[in-house]
């Protein structure tokens, strides 16, 4: 069993991310391989980066880093879900893998990103680049939702393509096979 952490990354009230991150987490619960747990970045509400030491130390001063990398720490997979914000990832996002340093290593991600016509595509690159930093294996299947309020509703539901289910599961199938081999790996550490 793995732990899947989905991480909503934009914290604004209105904010979209978590419509997306609601969905996601019960699509990624019908699969038997995924413990699924949802961390909302707003609910989680990390105040602007202020630990002394580097997170290499895991000298935390803070509950509520300590609170933070307790979650990260049990995971085995993540998602995140980002849009695009001025051509790259949100402030909260960037802050929140800050914190941390090994609760991150060696763990896979998939990125779940939506925009206008870009799709959130021009945030998956900074995040991809960020996240190498942390030997965070980014998996190359990702969900990327262009235009992405033509999906929602009258009553802002999402309602997903054929096509945006399928590479949802592709993601989702791609992070049980990186999560095992990766937990494996650092079963050896
Ligand atoms: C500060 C800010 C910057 C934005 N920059 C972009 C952008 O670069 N590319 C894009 O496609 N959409 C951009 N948008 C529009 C977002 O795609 C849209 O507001 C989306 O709802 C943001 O996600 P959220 O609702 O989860 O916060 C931006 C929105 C905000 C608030």
């Amino acid at each position: 069993m793995l732990n899947l952490k989905i991480i909503v990354t934009s914290t604004r009230p209105g904010r979209k991310g978590i419509i997306f991150g609601n969905w996601l987490t019960e699509v990624a619960k019908q699969l038997p391989q995924f413990n699924v747990e949802l961390l909302d970045l707003a609910e989680i509400n990390l105040p602007m980066m202020n630990e002394a030491n580097h997170p290499a130390m895991r000298k935390y001063e803070h509950q509520h880093t300590r609170n933070w990398s307790a979650k990260i720490e049990d995971a085995d997979a993540f998602v995140f879900i980002t849009p695009e914000y001025n051509f790259g990832f949100t402030a909260a996002f960037k802050n929140a893998v800050d914190y941390l340093h090994f609760e991150w290593k060696h763990k896979p991600a998939a990125i779940f990103s939506y925009g206008g016509i870009s799709a959130g595509t021009r945030a998956q690159q900074a995040v991809r680049l960020v996240l190498s930093s942390l030997s965070v294996t980014v998996v190359n299947e990702a969900v990327t939702i262009p235009m992405f309020t033509q999906y929602f509703d009258e009553e802002l539901n999402f309602q997903p393509t054929e096509q945006i289910e399928r590479t949802t599961a592709q993601m989702l199938q791609a992070l049980v096979k990186w999560g095992n081999v990766l937990k494996a790996g650092r079963s050896e550490e």
